[in-house]
């Protein structure tokens, strides 16, 4: 029995078929002339929005998209070619950052703009972990810290060359307590999804991107911890002191604070790799 219902209003709709022609999967019946969905297929719907998007005439009820909730695109805010190619290419990691803490409700801002990132099969099921209490903070970089220090001690087993980075974090907090894991960030974000979820890896990298391009707007930065979240996922101590849902088996840190300094211009990289087929 299908419990989504998606139905369109005739007085509204125009049949110009644009529901049908961009609808991947179930906009496919035509009873009258009008779109429509057989009411065995409604659930296979992925509710990702784009019948009612399309429709110039707000002729489409999904029982699980609310009108009220999808207003227009507003013209005059998309941005232009140049502006678009400067803000990607403008973004950096951000590793040195004002003591200035980072308040739930701008974190909270911040995961409501990620959070439209696209999912596979539109899950929408990627997680929030926030840490942004200093003190909670300085134990996961010191836990963190205990991680590399067995991993050198015990793990290496002479592997000197591939643990290089490794020393060269312990030695800087060894020496003056800098943190080059959480970069003294004050705040951590950890996505993560249950572990049955398909293209989970892709989807929290995808949303990440999103929160690591969204943070300049409201005047912070973030840097991905690919250290980090190996510690998290290696290090029983700090894994306990996280506290993820126990099934979310993948996950990924950023640090977020506000960015110290601001850069001055924009960098090149490689050239792209591109293999055209014929
Ligand atoms: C998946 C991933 C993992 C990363 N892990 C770390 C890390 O553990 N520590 C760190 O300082 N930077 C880390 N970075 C930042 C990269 O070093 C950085 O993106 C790269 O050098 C390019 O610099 P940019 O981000 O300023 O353009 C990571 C970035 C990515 C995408």
């Amino acid at each position: 029995m299908s419990s989504k219902t998606i139905t369109v209003d005739k007085d509204k709709c125009n049949r110009d078929d644009l529901c049908v022609n961009i609808c991947p999967i179930i906009l496919k019946e035509k009873p009258d002339g009008y779109p429509a969905v057989k009411s065995t297929e409604a659930d296979s719907c992925m509710s990702c929005g784009q019948c009612v998007a399309i429709c110039p005439t707000g002729a489409l009820e999904h029982s699980d998209i609310s009108l009220s909730d999808c207003p227009p695109i507003e013209k005059k805010l998309i941005i232009n070619k140049e502006q678009a190619i400067q803000f990607l290419r403008s973004r950096r990691s951000i590793r040195t950052f004002k003591s200035k803490p980072v308040a739930q409700r701008v974190i909270q801002k911040l995961i409501e703009i990620a959070r439209y990132a696209p999912s596979g099969g539109n899950e929408q099921n990627v997680e929030w972990t926030v840490f942004n209490d200093k003190s909670k903070l300085e134990k996961l970089t010191a836990l963190s810290m205990d991680w590399l220090r067995y991993e050198i001690t015990e793990n290496a087993r002479g592997d000197v060359a591939s643990y290089a980075p490794h020393h060269d974090i312990l030695n800087d907090w060894d020496s003056d307590s800098r943190d080059g894991i959480l970069w003294n960030a004050p705040a951590v974000i950890i996505a993560s999804t249950p572990a049955d979820t398909h293209s989970a890896m892709v989807n929290i990298a995808i949303t990440l991107s999103y929160l690591d391009l969204s943070a300049p707007v409201l005047g912070l930065g973030t840097c991905w911890v690919g250290s980090f979240t190996d510690a998290i996922n290696k290090w029983e101590p700090l894994k306990e002191e996280i506290n993820l849902p126990r099934n979310h088996t993948y996950n990924y840190a950023v640090v977020l604070g506000y960015p110290k300094y601001k850069f001055l211009r924009l960098i090149e990289r490689k050239e792209p790799v591109i293999r055209w087929q014929t």
